[in-house]
C-alpha cells in the first residue's frame, strides 16, 4: 500500500531548525521505502508492502499558503457534516481554504513538526488547524516537537489537546521531543538534516569550526541521529494506523 502523508511545519522562519528536522525525517522515509522495495523484490504480494509519499507544507510559501487568518469562514465544527467529504470544500467562502480542504482530504496521515514558542506552538499552525474540522477527524497523526531542555513538551501537550480532543484526530502513542543543543538555538547555524541519507556516511562532510567554544559543534549533527530510532517508531506506528484506517474505509 502507498500512503500519502502530509508534513506541516510549525515554523515559518527562513533559517529554521524545524525545516532541518523535516529533511532528516524525509530521508528516513526514503530509507523506509527503499527497505520495503527490497522486500518487494522477494515478495510478490505488494499489498503487504507499506510505503509513504510525503507532502511538506510550509505555511507561508507552499501552494495555497499563507492562508488568511480566520474571519469570515463558517465554524466547521458546528456545520452539518456532508455525507460525501469531497462536498466539504463547497462550504468554504475563500478559494484558498477550499484548496486547503482538498489537500488535507488527500492525506492518509499527518505529521506535525513544530517548535515551542513561549510555552506554546506558533499561531500560524493553530490558524491552519482552525480553518478545517471534518477533514482532520480520525486522521492518523504523529507529533514531533523541538525546544530546549524539554524538547518542546509543553507545546506537545497543547497540540495533543487541540488535535486529539477538539479535532478528533487519531494520535499515535509515540511522540518525539527533540532537545536542541544550545548552539542550534542561540547561534547562527540551523539543522541541515539532509546528509544523513546514508547512515554510514554520518560523519562525512562535517566541517568542524575550530574556533567554536560551544558544547556542541555547529556542524556536528550526530546528536540528531540519536533520534533516528524514535522517529522510526513514530513512522511505523503511523503506518499501522493508516493501514487500519484504509482497511476500515474499504469495508
Ligand atoms: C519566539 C520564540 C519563542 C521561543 N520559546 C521557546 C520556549 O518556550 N521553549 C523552548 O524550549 N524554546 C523556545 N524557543 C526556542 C526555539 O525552540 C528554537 O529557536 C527553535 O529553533 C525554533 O524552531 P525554528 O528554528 O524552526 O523556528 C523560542 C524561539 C522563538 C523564536
Amino acid at each position: 500500500m502507498l500512503f500519502k502523508v502530509g508534513i506541516i511545519l510549525g515554523s515559518t522562519r527562513t533559517h529554521s531548525n524545524t525545516a532541518g528536522v523535516s529533511r532528516y525525517l524525509e530521508s528516513l522515509v526514503s530509507q523506509h521505502n527503499n527497505d520495503k522495495k527490497a522486500t518487494l523484490k522477494s515478495n510478490s504480494n505488494s499489498d503487504t508492502i507499506n510505503r509513504m509519499e510525503v507532502e511538506v507544507i510550509h505555511l507561508t510559501n507552499s501552494p495555497g499558503h499563507p492562508l488568511p487568518f480566520l474571519v469570515e469562514e463558517p465554524i466547521m465544527a458546528k456545520a452539518h457534516r456532508p455525507r460525501n467529504l469531497s462536498e466539504l470544500s463547497e462550504l468554504y467562502i475563500d478559494s484558498k481554504i477550499q484548496e486547503w480542504s482538498k489537500t488535507v482530504l488527500q492525506w492518509d496521515g499527518l505529521i506535525i513538526i513544530t517548535p515551542q514558542y513561549n510555552w506554546g506552538y506558533p499561531g500560524i499552525l493553530k490558524n491552519c488547524l482552525d480553518h478545517l474540522y471534518y477533514e482532520f477527524n480520525k486522521l492518523p497523526l504523529g507529533i514531533i516537537t523541538l525546544g530546549g531542555t524539554q524538547g518542546g513538551l509543553k507545546c506537545f501537550e497543547q497540540l495533543k489537546i487541540v488535535c486529539q480532543g477538539a479535532l478528533n484526530m487519531n494520535l499515535i502513542d509515540k511522540n518525539v521531543a527533540i532537545k536542541l543543543p544550545k548552539h542550534f538555538i542561540q547561534g547562527e547555524n540551523r539543522i541541515k538534516g539532509s546528509y544523513y541519507n546514508n547512515n554510514n556516511n554520518q560523519n562525512q562532510n562535517i566541517d568542524k569550526d575550530e574556533d567554536d567554544n560551544n558544547d556542541v559543534d555547529a556542524q556536528d549533527e550526530s546528536w540528531l541521529v540519536e533520534y533516528q530510532e524514535e522517529l522510526h517508531v513514530l513512522l511505523e506506528q503511523l503506518v499501522d494506523k493508516m493501514k487500519f484506517r484504509k482497511e476500515e474505509q474499504k469495508r
